[in-house]
């Protein structure tokens, strides 16, 4: 029997988690039918009331009080022990009301991204980066709100950038009142480096701190920040990293289009795909890993 979402209703606005990546490929798409690049196209006006409130909830209360409160909770990970296949059928059980026969499931999304990396030749760690990417998205399984698991992440007690989408909306956040956190560096220095740096909460930084230990650094940046708009395509915040992040950001945009464009209506075959894939993860991952 499927598993519903635990937090109220009021604190989520998506009909469907993946409306957000939805409105992402909207709001990056290629112009079509050969207009040009530069040509303005205006996702305010574009994006569906659901998307904009999704947005206004995660703005108002992504907080620096609040992203330490989720660290507090969830770092310890000592919520589940599972493996990743595990994870991945754990994840599968958030239903929400998609059509079965047309939508796809999350362990078929994440089979799309993990074969479009591998039919470009990419290594095998790039793979099985593309296969796990999302699954932190089972925070929303422990009654997460949609506004602290999905959507665009950005630096917290620290000014917001015009580039982060709808920064109108950080007008409603109390962080926007403390002087101390609306300065270009805010709490931090300038250079020091993006892994000092306070994120929004969400399925990016809770799946860096699970997997960690496992996988080689360019994975864990394409998983930490493959989330974070702003700085990989709006190039926004680089005088928070140093050139560490600059070099490793490469592999971060390099992963972003299959994040982006995997999504095909073709449906992986689950049963096939199962043998090649337990054996890639059993490559990277112990049997069972703390959640
Ligand atoms: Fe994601």
């Amino acid at each position: 029997m499927s598993q519903k979402v635990q937090a109220p209703a009021i604190d989520q606005p998506l009909e469907h988690l993946d409306d957000w990546e939805e409105s992402l490929k909207a709001r990056y798409a290629a112009p079509a039918n050969g207009k040009a690049k530069e040509e303005f196209r205006d996702y305010r006006a574009e994006a569906r009331p659901s998307v904009k409130e999704f947005y206004r909830l995660n703005h108002k209360h992504q907080t620096l009080d609040f992203v330490l409160a989720k660290k507090r909770e969830y770092l310890p990970l000592n919520k589940r022990r599972m493996g990743i296949w595990e994870a991945m059928e754990f994840l599968n059980t958030l239903v929400d009301d998609s059509d079965p026969d047309t939508d796809l499931s999350q362990i078929e999304h994440l089979l799309q991204a993990a074969e479009a990396i591998r039919a470009d030749g990419h290594p095998r760690w790039f793979i099985v980066t593309g296969l796990i990417h999302d699954l932190g998205k089972i925070l929303c399984l422990f009654g997460e709100p949609q506004w602290a698991v999905v959507g665009d992440t950005f630096p917290v007690g620290c000014a917001f950038s015009e580039k982060v989408v709808f920064p109108e909306f950080f007008a409603d956040s109390p962080d926007y009142q403390v002087a101390r956190y609306q300065t270009p560096c805010g709490i931090y220095s300038k250079g020091c480096g993006l892994d000092r740096v306070h994120l929004s909460w969400g399925h990016d930084e809770y799946l860096y701190q699970v997997v960690k230990e496992y996988l080689p650094e360019p994975a864990l940046y394409m998983i930490r920040y493959h989330s974070f708009y702003a700085a990989h395509t709006e190039r926004a915040y680089d005088h928070l990293m140093d050139s560490h992040d600059r070099e490793m950001f490469r592999w971060v945009r390099a992963f972003n289009p299959y994040d982006l464009y995997s999504k095909a209506a073709k449906r992986p075959d689950v049963t096939v795909l199962k043998l090649f894939y337990e054996e890639l993860i059993a490559e990277f991952f112990p049997t069972v890993l703390d959640w």
